[in-house]
């Protein structure tokens, strides 16, 4: 009987962490439009329209994701790379993915 009592809320514990905002179309584990939010927007805008930074409409068709992540890890011209302690290499391919599907040919 005592075991009831120490399975019961374990089971409700796991069952209520498959739900939440997860985006199922999603498959790295980060959320790709969040870290451009929180990291790109501001210079290139959240529409990506630019900024500081120039409309990604105009610089992101031809490049693939794998270009995409090697400018936020080491930047590009004038703009600054990203480190792993800001940008995971997660992060970085989740961003890159985002921003090839909005923005890419
Ligand atoms: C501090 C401002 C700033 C931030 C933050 C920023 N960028 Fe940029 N980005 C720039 C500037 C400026 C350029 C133009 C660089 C140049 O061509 O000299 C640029 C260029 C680019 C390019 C084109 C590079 C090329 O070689 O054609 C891409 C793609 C890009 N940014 C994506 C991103 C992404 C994705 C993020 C977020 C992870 C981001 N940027 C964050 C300022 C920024």
């Amino acid at each position: 009987m005592r075991m009831m009592f120490l399975v019961l809320p374990v089971l409700a514990l796991v069952a209520c962490d498959d739900g939440g905002t997860t985006d199922p179309t999603d498959t790295t584990g980060a959320d790709g439009a969040a870290v451009y939010s929180d990291n790109c927007a501001v210079c290139h805008a959240a529409d990506g329209s630019g900024g500081t930074g120039p409309a990604l409409d105009t610089v992101v068709p031809g490049k693939t994701a794998s270009d995409i992540e090697g400018i936020v890890r080491n930047g590009s011209g004038s703009m600054v790379g990203f480190s792993a302690d800001v940008i995971s290499d997660e992060e970085s391919a989740a961003v890159a993915d985002y921003v090839v599907a909005e923005w890419g040919d």
